[in-house]
């Protein structure tokens, strides 16, 4: 009986080591949160195409940092259920935004989408996909997704977010899911001075880590 209890006791002190662990999770869990961006941008925009420059550089360099959903989709519309999409810059623009759409959902890789879709908006003709696809380190068979309803589908999602917004100036860039003007502007202009405030602004960033100085 005593052999029992002891046996017992000891087992809740296991348990209670263990639910000491558990509990300290979510503060471990705090310091690895990042900075949640969304871009809503578009495939033959001049302005995206320009933002493209600095999302390249100051993702590859804040990307333990920053958690970035891409969007391809901005001031495009569908109609009768993504039975047709009109796009801001003509049906080539509709195609791009499909095929990004496609290769972004292609992995969940976030470094390899950036890589691909900045490539891809800075290539001279907007094209280039097989060799942007081969740059981020991805297989590009997009075509099954690019030709059904699957590319139809992720447009229809794209949709849905960009409406959450309703952009009036294309690319937008929407911090922790909320729409700022004055960060809209400041991102324009300088993306990575934007990112630092905000990291430091929220505390993201482990004491005495100098990126951002
Ligand atoms: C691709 O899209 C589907 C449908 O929305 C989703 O369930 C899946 O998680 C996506 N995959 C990636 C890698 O984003």
């Amino acid at each position: 009986m005593f052999k029992l209890t002891s046996v017992l006791s000891l087992f809740l002190l296991i348990q209670s080591f263990g639910w000491a662990k558990i509990q300290d999770e979510p503060r471990e869990k705090r310091q690895t949160e990042k900075l949640h961006i969304t871009l809503l941008y578009e495939s033959l925009c001049p302005d995206s195409r320009n933002f493209m420059h600095q999302l390249g550089p100051v993702y590859e360099e804040f990307q333990n940092y920053i958690d970035i959903l891409l969007v391809p989709f901005g001031k495009s519309k569908s109609e009768g259920n993504g039975a047709i999409f009109h796009c801001q810059h003509g049906p080539a623009e509709c195609q791009g935004n499909r095929l990004q759409s496609c290769v972004i959902n292609s992995t969940g890789n976030q470094a390899a989408q950036v890589k691909f879709v900045v490539c891809q908006m800075l290539a001279p003709d907007y094209s280039r996909v097989d060799e942007c696809a081969s740059e981020a380190g991805l297989v590009t068979d997009v075509d099954h997704c690019v030709t059904s309803e699957t590319g139809t589908k992720l447009q229809l999602q794209a949709e849905l977010v960009t409406k959450r917004y309703s952009p009036s100036f294309v690319p937008t860039i929407v911090y922790n899911g909320v729409f700022n003007q004055q960060l809209q502007d400041h991102s324009i202009r300088d993306f990575r001075s934007t990112v630092c405030h905000l990291l430091r602004q929220q505390n993201l960033l482990p004491s005495g880590n100098s990126i951002c100085q």
